[in-house]
């Protein structure tokens, strides 16, 4: 099998890389990657060693590129991960979110309706149902959950999914989607919650906190989502759309306080800052459908999880250093004025 892995110089696309390739090592690995802010070529060097994966530079905005790509290489299963993925900067300029993570999309079904393929994945999130309110614990997102769009950011990735759906439905395309919760784990940028804050506690700087810091997201480690996304693509049915949750439930605060205490720092670190605009107050799974449709479940809990992801940024300060060496500072300086 020959598989197109989009976004794969980004977080969770390149630890699925390093999944798919020690699981499957007679198929065939191409990563597609535009090098945005996110994706480092760091982030892949370790698969240089490995005879069934190329990377190739390229955007998936442009379509004509995106053709001849197919056309060349008569992909069996694409897996499309790229993305503009931080809500912040969605904030303040939709227009990419708009043009990667949608047009992106049409591009990649467009060449798939073109040359074929045996499926072709999304990879979503469970932003797309909006929030929960903190008062009811006993509700959850199931597939059925309506569309409830917050940001640029959920509202290109929702608008993603039904494009994704639609081209099911008219060209008979064979899709599956994946809508996972927040992930953790090693490679992923420091602007996401945990790397930043891991990063920044490491360095004794402050920890931005929104608002009061008692949003809830449901944290899953990276492996675990890698995991889900093999057992749709193998055992999915086309046409289905599978939630993907950690069950591991944690309020801001929680998740910062359990770095600064295995980090063993002061908690006087932590610095609440103003609120992010239109913030979502709480994320939940119910991942039951994969659970008793695939036998797929989470197998990494947060102690364990976030243990191993601290390690990792402790133990990689090289690379970590060279994804901060652009852009970043200067992000970092705009978005919190620190
Ligand atoms: P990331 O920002 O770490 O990586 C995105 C990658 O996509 C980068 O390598 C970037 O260079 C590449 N990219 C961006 N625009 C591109 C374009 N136009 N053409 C080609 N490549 C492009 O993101 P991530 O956190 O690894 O997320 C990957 C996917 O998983 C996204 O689709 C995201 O919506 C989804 N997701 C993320 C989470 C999470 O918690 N991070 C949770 C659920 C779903
Ligand atoms: P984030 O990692 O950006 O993921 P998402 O917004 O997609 O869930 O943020 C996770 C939570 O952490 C979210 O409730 C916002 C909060 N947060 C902060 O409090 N401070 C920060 O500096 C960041 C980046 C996030």
């Amino acid at each position: 099998m020959k598989y197109l892995v989009t976004g794969g110089a980004g977080f969770i696309a390149s630890n699925f890389i390093q999944y798919m390739l020690d699981k499957y090592p007679e198929d065939e690995f191409i990563n597609l990657d535009a090098l945005t802010y996110a994706g480092h070529l760091c982030t892949v060097e370790r698969f240089q060693k490995y005879l069934n994966y190329r990377f190739v530079k390229g955007d998936i905005t442009d379509r004509q590129f995106i053709m001849d790509l197919f056309s060349k290489e008569r992909f069996n299963v694409v897996v499309n991960f790229a993305a503009e993925s931080h809500v912040d900067r969605s904030i303040n300029d939709t227009s990419a979110f708009v043009l990667t993570n949608i047009l992106g999309t049409t591009n990649l079904l467009d060449a798939s309706k073109q040359y074929g393929v045996e499926r072709y994945h999304q990879v979503g999130t469970d932003e797309v149902y909006g929030e929960l309110p903190l008062d009811r614990p006993d509700l959850l997102f199931s597939e059925e959950t309506p569309i409830h769009t917050s940001s640029s950011y959920s509202s290109s990735k929702a608008s993603a999914d039904l494009f994704v759906l639609s081209y099911y439905r008219t060209h008979g395309i064979p899709v599956t989607i994946s809508r996972c919760s927040n992930n953790y784990g090693p490679y992923q940028y420091p602007e996401k919650l945990i790397p930043l804050m891991i990063c920044r506690a490491i360095k004794g700087a402050k920890l931005p906190v929104y608002g009061n810091g008692l949003n809830i997201r449901d944290w899953i480690y990276v492996d675990d989502h890698c995991s889900a996304i093999d057992v749709i693509i193998h055992k999915g049915k086309e046409g289905e759309v599978y939630n993907v949750g950690g069950q591991s439930e944690r309020t801001n605060v929680q998740v910062v306080n359990t770095i600064l205490e295995k980090l063993n720092k002061s908690k006087e670190l932590i610095s609440f800052v103003a609120d992010r605009p239109g913030h979502d107050k709480r994320y939940a799974i119910d991942f039951s459908k994969i659970k008793s449709e695939l036998g797929w479940t989470p197998r990494i809990c947060f102690e364990e999880g976030i243990a191993k992801t601290i390690e990792w940024y402790m133990n990689n300060e090289a690379w970590l250093r060279e994804v901060t060496a652009g852009e970043y500072q200067e992000y970092i300086c705009k978005a919190y004025g620190i």
